[in-house]
């Protein structure tokens, strides 16, 4: 068989990137500009400055992409672009981008669903995703166990009841008042602590729900209360303290599924894929559960990246799954292929 090229597109929230990769698995060039250092200064990302980024770094990632492949527009088979779930203003300039190359170069066109993409990236220097799977999607918006019967067919088997836990870890940093993303800087953090801090996990609604407000006002509560005795807080304690209890809450409900379905991989996915507990908390399952395997993406391609949306891309693309010129962003995107 022919090798395929797509060139990829993702500029859903603060990073604009694009990338080459060939038949869904071997990236040529991953270009990520990445807006955190702009955003850090206000404790999260503006939506209206991350848009005018993306505008000033598209052409360029997209011209460093191919240079860093070492592939000329001609070799290019598709583009790919992110199409949502997202912020409305970021997705848009990437959704412009990727039909005007689709167009000037005649090559088809592929929108790829942001979730999809993490959990795709699972595959990038790898085999095939082996299925039944089951996904744990831990990012800044979403936080859901997803079961794959097939390649094609679905379901969501549990969601947080309110805030992701990629939002918690955030708004906790906040709470601590060290720099954003708290989610990086509180994993940093808790590997000089000790959890130590009494927190206990709430319990969702709903039998494999997620729930991280409750741990979040738990955070504050005791910070308030510390304060008011006048007593000095350890801020590493306090981080591995909440980053305990928080992944403690998705490794037991991903354990419960874990037994009740029968699954042949389980792939972690999003941002706070990259969190160093999930990690060896999944590597730990992986030598309790010796007949299922287990994965999580390479560090690079955790947070947002295009190589993923070229990975998830190449299965759509044999599949004929091809979008129009008249497709536009989706920033509530919910169907993930
Ligand atoms: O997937 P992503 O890059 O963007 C979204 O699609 O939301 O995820 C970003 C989230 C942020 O909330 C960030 O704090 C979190 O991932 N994150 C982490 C870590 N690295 C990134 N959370 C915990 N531990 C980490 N090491
Ligand atoms: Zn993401």
């Amino acid at each position: 068989m022919n090798d395929t090229i797509i060139l990829a597109i993702e500029s859903s929230c603060d990073e604009t990137a694009c990338s080459v990769v060939k038949n869904g698995n071997e990236v040529l060039s991953n270009i990520v500009n990445s807006q955190i250092d702009f955003h850090k200064q206000y404790g999260g990302v503006i939506p209206e400055s991350a848009s005018r980024m993306h505008v000033e770094n598209i052409s360029k990632v997209i011209d460093a992409a191919i240079n860093n492949a070492d592939v000329s527009y001609d070799d290019l088979d598709a583009i790919a672009y992110t199409q949502g779930p997202g912020l409305i203003g970021s997705l848009h300039i990437g959704v412009v981008a990727a039909k005007t190359l689709a167009w000037t170069l005649n090559l088809p066109i592929i929108p790829v669903n942001h979730i999809y993409g993490h959990i795709m990236a699972n595959q990038i220097d790898s085999e095939k995703l082996l299925y039944p799977l089951l996904a744990l999607v831990v990012s800044g918006g979403h936080s859901e166990l997803i079961y794959f019967k097939n390649e094609n067919t679905y379901e969501i088997l549990g969601k947080t009841t309110d805030d992701a836990v990629g939002e918690a870890f955030d708004k906790v940093g906040r709470i601590m008042d060290i720099p954003y993303p708290g989610g990086v800087e509180i994993d940093k953090l808790s590997k000089f602590g000790k959890p130590v801090y009494e927190m206990s996990e709430p319990k969702a609604e709903g039998e494999y729900n997620f729930s991280f407000s409750g741990l979040k006002s738990s955070v504050l509560q005791l910070v308030a209360r510390e304060n008011k005795a006048g007593r000095e807080i350890n801020n590493a304690n306090l981080a591995a303290s909440f980053q305990h209890v928080a992944i403690n809450q998705l490794i037991r409900v991903s354990e419960e599924l874990i037994n009740k379905l029968e699954i042949k991989q389980f792939v972690l996915a999003g941002g706070v894929a990259a969190n160093s507990r999930l990690r060896s908390e999944i590597t730990r399952l992986s030598q309790t559960y010796s007949d299922i395997k287990f994965s999580f993406p390479q560090m690079k391609y955790c947070a947002d990246n295009a190589a993923m949306i070229g990975a998830a891309a190449y299965p759509l693309f044999l599949a004929n799954k091809f979008g129009t010129l008249k497709d536009g962003a989706n920033p509530s995107h919910k169907k993930l292929m």
